[in-house]
């Protein structure tokens, strides 16, 4: 798909069919989060596929915004593998796991295959849940799956400032 295109139709999707994602798309997703640019190059994400009945009880126990979602990817970073930017205020942690996370929304859309991004959780208890390694820290997940019948974009998608509004040439 033109790239144009994949960030026209990508739109949040909040209800999912049974129809699984096959093996070969959730691969070229994953490799598109695999080969996005990180500060420094440290990489420090780590993506957690999840797809077995018990751990999506833990995210449905995390959150009610699966949807139905048959895949969802939980991403993640160490935070004791991070770059801290001049000044110590702020480090590359949740910057770097954004970039990964936004390759792989965008490489769904690309796929065909519907998402829909969620931070309504708390990332510690669902870490704990999911028994990750104290150093990861989690920051998004993202569904993954296929729009059910009649389900599509809510209205608030078509509702997008316009550029002057965010956009100043200075
Ligand atoms: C950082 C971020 C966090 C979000 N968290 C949630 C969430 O927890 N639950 C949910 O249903 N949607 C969530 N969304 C989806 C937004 O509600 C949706 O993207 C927004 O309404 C714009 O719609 P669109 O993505 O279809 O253009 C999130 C989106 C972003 C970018």
């Amino acid at each position: 798909m033109e790239f144009k295109d994949v960030v026209k139709n990508r739109y949040s999707c909040k209800k999912y069919s049974e129809r699984k994602v096959d093996r070969a798309r959730l691969n070229e997703i994953l490799e598109a989060g695999r080969l996005a640019s990180t500060a420094k190059n440290l990489q420090e994400h780590h993506i957690y596929v999840v797809e077995s009945e018990e751990n999506l009880a833990k995210i449905d126990k995390a959150t009610p915004c699966r949807y139905g979602a048959p895949t969802v990817l939980v991403v993640a970073f160490d935070k004791n593998n991070v770059f801290t930017y001049p000044g110590g205020k702020r480090d590359s942690g949740i910057e770097d796991a954004s970039i990964v996370a936004t390759h792989l929304m965008l490489a769904a859309a690309n796929e065909g295959v519907d998402s829909c991004w969620l931070n309504f959780f708390d990332p510690d208890a669902l870490a704990s849940d999911l028994h990750l390694p104290e150093n990861e820290e989690i920051l998004m997940i993202l569904d993954l799956g296929y729009a059910a019948e009649g389900a599509g974009p809510l209205d608030n998608h078509y509702s997008r400032k316009e550029q002057p509004e965010t956009v100043s040439y200075i």
